[in-house]
């Protein structure tokens, strides 16, 4: 009997590594249909998982319904399974190089487990070859079998959009690859149980990894785009968001906006293929500059704030600033990597006092990754508001709410890096990116 029959039959199990954004919903997506053991390394995490809380807020009470995941922290329960999928951080460290810690962590905690004839499938971003080059070695050297013969391998990128309702798991076309064609075959229909969108079959694994970092990057380098389209505007006294409702009106130019590129796939992903590519004798120009345009967005925005505070008679040192969103995008709790630190830390340094708020991020995180607190209650005696992420609370507020925070009730500055507000603004000083 093949792996997905035994799985359907509940003579196996499936294992999920790293119960984070990506992990938790695929444990309990396969949940539904196959037994499942869910394994984290933070037991308080797990703990929460097993009282149907998800730690990262994505998801309801509701959505642990009829899966009955054996949520644990003991790395011995992998021992039960037989298909493992590591969905653990594959982040960057303070020299942009990848940082394969968690991905070859959990490679050593799977091949203690390993079985013959089990399957590890990787679903964490990484650069083509790291599942054969890093990985494999791992998971054969601490189980002592070889893959390909003893146990397969494969690779399937997660593509899910933090935030996004609408395409989720099982509404994604799901690539898939093997280190064999029977690997492939079994990991597809394994993954077409959950998967209603499709299955794309890559022809190899590295194939489908490259196909996920490009993803990614095609995106970071569009945004790196409209960015420095915006920086040349902003010279040039027009209006970015105007330009581009201008320009969106011929049918193939690109839907990208200007903006603030955090979190811990766009802003990281690319470097993970300038790392690779350069093993190949190739730097990339094109991708670096990208992440250097975009990663330097918080700072501009808050030196063209600064400008705006000289620019109405204030003293810098004297002025009170509020920034309104501390996550990394609109409408979630994810403060990893966000670019309004970047912002807050640059208006800091003029000596400007900053208050920070937002109404999804946990403050403790905030502070214990940044440094900053958040606030509650505005003081309303600001010298400007920057509105630095369009969360769904955010869109309501008029040029009234924005004067109400300013000190003497207005004039003040607002910045609108979302060009939200744009064309609402009559009276106070408006910037936008
Ligand atoms: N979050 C997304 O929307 C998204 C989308 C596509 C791809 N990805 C990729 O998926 C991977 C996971 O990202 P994420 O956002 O789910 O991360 P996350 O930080 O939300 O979750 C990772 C989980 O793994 C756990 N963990 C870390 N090391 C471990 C180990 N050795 N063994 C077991 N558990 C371990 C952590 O405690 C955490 O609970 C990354 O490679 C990321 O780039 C993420």
């Amino acid at each position: 009997m093949g792996i997905f029959d035994k799985l359907k039959k509940k003579e196996a199990a499936v294992s999920v590594i790293g119960l984070g954004y990506v992990g938790l919903p695929i444990a309990l997506e396969f949940a539904r249909h196959f037994r499942v053991v869910g394994f984290d390394i933070r037991a308080d995490r797990v703990e929460k998982m097993r009282n149907r809380i998800d730690p990262n807020h994505e998801l309801e009470a509701s959505d642990f319904d009829d899966c009955n995941v054996l949520f644990t922290s003991d790395a011995s329960d992998l021992r039960q399974a037989h298909f493992h999928i590591i969905g653990v951080p594959t982040p960057i460290d303070a020299h942009n190089l990848p940082d394969l810690r968690h991905v070859l962590a959990a490679s050593r905690s799977v091949g203690k487990a390993l079985k013959k004839g089990d399957y590890v499938v990787y679903e964490s971003t990484v650069y083509p070859g790291c599942t054969e080059e890093d990985c494999i070695p791992v998971l054969e050297e601490v189980s002592g079998l070889k893959a390909g013969p003893d146990f397969k391998v494969g690779f399937s990128p997660e593509r899910i959009n933090p935030g996004d309702k609408e395409h989720s798991l099982t509404t994604i076309v799901k690539v898939v690859s093997g280190c064999d064609e029977e690997a492939l075959e079994n990991i597809a229909r394994t993954y077409g149980q959950i998967v209603t969108a499709g299955i794309h079959k890559a022809p190899t694994i590295r194939v489908a990894e490259a196909a996920k970092i490009i993803e990614n990057t095609q995106r970071d380098v569009n945004i790196a785009l409209m960015n420095e389209l915006s920086i040349i505007f902003n010279r040039m006294g027009i209006n970015t968001y105007d330009v581009l409702e201008a320009a969106r009106t011929k049918w193939n130019f690109l839907n990208f906006f200007p903006g603030l590129v955090g979190g811990h796939c766009i802003g990281v992903d690319p470097y993970y293929l300038v790392y690779k590519a350069k093993e190949y004798r190739y730097h990339p120009q094109v991708i670096n500059s990208g992440r250097f345009v975009n990663d330097s967005m918080g700072f501009y925005a808050a030196k063209q704030l600064v400008k705006k505070l000289i620019a109405a008679g204030k003293n810098i040192l004297g002025t009170k600033v509020l920034v309104m969103g501390a996550t990394f995008k609109e409408n979630v709790t994810d403060i990893r990597n966000s670019k309004v630190a970047d912002l807050i830390s640059e208006l800091q340094s003029y000596g400007v006092r900053v208050d920070v708020t937002d109404p999804f991020a946990d403050p403790e995180e905030v502070k214990e990754e940044y440094g900053f607190g958040l606030v509650n209650e505005y003081d309303h005696n600001y010298d400007a508001v920057v509105v630095a992420v369009n969360h769904a609370p955010y869109l309501r507020l008029t040029e009234d709410d924005f004067r109400n925070m300013m000190k003497d009730n207005g004039p003040g500055i607002l910045v609108d890096i979302k060009g939200i507000y744009r064309n609402k603004i009559k009276d106070l000083t408006y910037w936008s990116f």
